[in-house]
């Protein structure tokens, strides 16, 4: 069969935290009429299975193996494109949050492929929000911070630089480094009391959740098993088990 042609687009698509009941409209949209799509590690089958009939591509890293590089990424979403494919480049949580998204925009920009954002439910507010956590909450906390768990570069300047139990603090690809970073804080001056929470396969089925302190954040016991894990620091974690996850897990067992 002869392939259909269109103008070039390609969409940078978020998949939210794993749901796919949890995509946007457009995003799903994109993803039925999508010719290839180029998925990232943590996009669920359930969210892929809705690409009908799509090429689809594994470009995330697994299990400590890395994926397709970054540059490897670029050149197989403006090839496709030239050739007239529809490409969906599908992304964990929002595609400009910690994704490298800002970068396979730039690529596709310099190459003169048009394409588009089709914004996702980052993890970062996902995560506490589906545990009944309120990232700002009056009284309580009235801004929050997003950071990378990934490397002490990229999270110390921005922890260091914030006055302690002034806000909540999100972290992202921390799981790995929660022992160093609870540390920090508490050498900051973050009260060793303060509530804290890990935050695992948030809207899949394997979803946990682990609340603690930050004195007790470092040594949490967590039976990662590959899954990924939001952490969440701020008097904010006291109120999640104020009802709203309990209402919400009711309401999905109803859905089932
Ligand atoms: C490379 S970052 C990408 C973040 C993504 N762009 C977003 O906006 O959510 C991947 C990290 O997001 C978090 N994450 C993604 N999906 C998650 C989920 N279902 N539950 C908890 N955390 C998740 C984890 O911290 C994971 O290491």
């Amino acid at each position: 069969m002869t392939p259909r042609r269109f103008a070039p687009l390609v969409s940078l698509v978020g998949a939210g935290p794993g749901d796919p009941d949890l995509l946007t409209r457009k995003a799903a949209r994109r993803l039925s009429e999508a010719d290839l799509v180029l998925y990232d590690a943590l996009v669920t089958p359930e969210t892929l299975s809705l690409a009908g009939g799509a090429t689809r591509i594994s470009v995330g890293k697994r299990a400590g193996r890395p994926g397709t590089s970054q540059p490897a990424i670029h050149k197989i979403m403006i090839r496709a494109a030239r050739r007239g494919r529809r490409v969906v480049r599908l992304k964990c949580g929002d595609p400009f949050v910690l994704g490298r998204g800002g970068e396979e925009a730039q690529a596709l920009a310099a190459a003169g492929i048009p394409f588009e954002v089709v914004p996702g439910v980052s993890a970062a507010l996902a995560a506490p929000a589906l545990a009944g956590i309120p990232v700002t909450h009056r009284g309580l906390a009235s801004a929050f911070v997003v950071v990378s768990g990934h490397s002490e570069r990229a999270y110390g300047p921005v922890l260091d630089g914030l006055a302690p139990g002034s806000l909540t603090v999100v972290v992202l690809m921390g799981l790995a480094s929660r022992a160093e970073l609870a540390g920090r804080l508490l050498r900051r001056g973050w009260l060793p009391a303060t509530p804290a929470a890990v935050l695992l396969a948030t809207s899949t089925a394997t979803e946990t959740t682990w609340i603690g302190t930050l004195s007790e954040l470092g040594a949490s016991a967590l039976v990662e098993a590959g899954r990924p894990g939001t952490i969440v620091i701020g008097d904010v974690v006291a109120l999640a088990g104020a009802g709203v996850a309990e209402g919400a897990r009711a309401e999905a067992a109803r859905a089932r």
